[in-house]
């Protein structure tokens, strides 16, 4: 049995608190009992030195803030080499950079190596799980969830269904790419860490026929995650409902072919109906939330408070190379400047919570992750408070945990992510 003491100050969120205003713990000199791989218990120091001292290795972080590993609830590893690619909107940016790098990917050395690279960049951002997309290629979703499970990182990915309008060599039918789809979850979901999420592009990379049987693929296996994009450009949802004359709205689209539950998360839900909120609300379909692409592309300012009145799931992705950062700490203080552009608030613990336990729930692994209760993995970052002059003199003026957050949210980013912990294990260390 290993086990082992980690040392410094503590914080999680332990449910929403847009709902439950005192759903966080923090300990300001704190110790979190890790016993293989799992949180066995949170606790002042002081009332575990004693029994620490003798009994177990003490990992000691002063000046630094240990939090639940970072959950990335919407990201393409396909896309990290065209991050900062400029294009006029969504649609011209998938066209003019993204098709071509994805072709790339039907290859598995290629994959291979981006997928080691992709991985290795997340656990630097601080970042133990994520919803991501690979390519249309099998192989390269193959060789994400190999990667992904050497690492015994809790990853959740699907290799992309779309057969219409992009690229022939990004085309799979409808028959063959549900049975590639078939074979993967047979081989990789509940591998390990590892679950597998039924991802569609969008609905405009996808015949009617191939919808058909997505969905009839959804209804075969109601335990799996479906994922997918929804409402992120004006022009997006135009082509959309030119591709699907018969149906009044966006989400309509979806709700037909069966694929809106509380097993779906949507990426992006800017441009949302009342009316679709509401059905959204009333699925139990969760969102993710991603603010540095939607001002890099151009799609529009979301309107956090307007999706939480609907009590809307909601959670937050970065959607690289849509995206410009892999750092979720980047991603809150975007969400935060979105949320204050559009005139709603959101506090520095909604922020943490978008990036830990909400996206844990959007994902359906918030039994495992996104939290420090005990029997939980122990997956965990590291944050320096002192990783850079400027965090240090805010640091030392802050008289609360929100401005504590705040801080780390601003002047933190990469840079402050001292170590990286994945089951009870250091996976990156600065
Ligand atoms: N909609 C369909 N595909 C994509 C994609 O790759 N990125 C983003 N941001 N939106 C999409
Ligand atoms: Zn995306």
């Amino acid at each position: 049995m290993s086990k082992l003491a980690v040392r410094g100050s503590i914080f999680h969120t332990t449910a929403d608190p847009a709902v439950e205003r005192d759903a966080w713990h923090y300990i300001d000199d704190g110790v979190m009992i890790v016993e293989d791989g799992y949180i066995k218990d949170i606790a002042q120091a002081e009332q575990y030195l004693e029994a620490i001292s003798n009994s177990m290795v003490v990992q000691e972080y002063p000046d630094c803030m240990i939090c639940p590993g970072f959950v990335d609830s919407h990201i393409h590893y396909s896309q990290m080499r065209i991050v900062g690619s400029p294009a006029p909107g969504l649609l011209e940016w998938l066209e003019n950079h993204t098709f071509p790098e994805e072709l790339r990917f039907n290859d598995a050395k290629y994959s291979d190596q981006v997928a080691q690279e992709f991985l290795d960049t997340l656990l630097q951002n601080g970042t133990t799980s994520a919803q991501v997309y690979p390519t249309v290629h099998a192989i390269s979703a193959e060789r994400f969830f190999q990667e992904s499970h050497s690492r015994g990182m809790r990853m959740i990915a699907g290799k992309v269904l779309m057969d219409r309008n992009a690229p022939s060599g990004l085309l799979d039918s409808e028959d063959y790419g549900i049975r590639e789809t078939e074979e993967l979850i047979k081989r990789w979901h509940g591998k390990g860490r590892l679950t597998y999420s039924i991802t569609l592009r969008f609905a405009g990379t996808s015949s009617i026929g191939q919808m058909t049987a997505c969905g009839q693929l959804i209804q075969r296996h109601p335990d799996l995650l479906f994922h997918t994009h929804l409402s992120e450009t004006k022009a997006e949802i135009d082509w959309t409902l030119k591709l699907f004359p018969e149906f009044d709205d966006y989400l309509a689209v979806y709700e037909g072919f069966g694929m809106v539950s509380d097993h779906s998360i949507f990426a992006h839900c800017i441009h949302l109906s009342d009316s679709e909120c509401e059905r959204l609300a009333d699925s139990g379909a969760a969102i993710s939330l991603c603010p540095t692409s939607n001002l890099f592309l151009g799609s529009g300012l979301v309107h956090p408070n307007r999706l939480m009145r609907y009590q809307l799931p909601l959670s937050l992705g970065t959607d690289i190379g849509g995206g410009t950062s892999f750092s979720m700490l980047q991603t809150m203080q975007e969400m935060y400047k979105v949320a204050q552009s559009t005139g709603d608030r959101l506090s520095a613990i909604d922020l943490f919570y978008l990036a830990t336990l909400g996206s844990a729930k959007a994902l359906h692994i918030d039994r495992h992750v996104g939290s420090f209760e005990s029997g939980k993995e122990a997956d965990f970052v590291i944050l320096d408070t002192r990783s850079n002059r400027l965090l240090e003199q805010r640091f030392e003026r802050t008289q609360s945990v929100e401005e504590r957050l705040f801080a780390l949210i601003f002047l933190g980013g990469a840079s402050s992510v001292k170590e990286t912990w994945v089951m009870g294990k250091p996976t990156h260390q600065r």
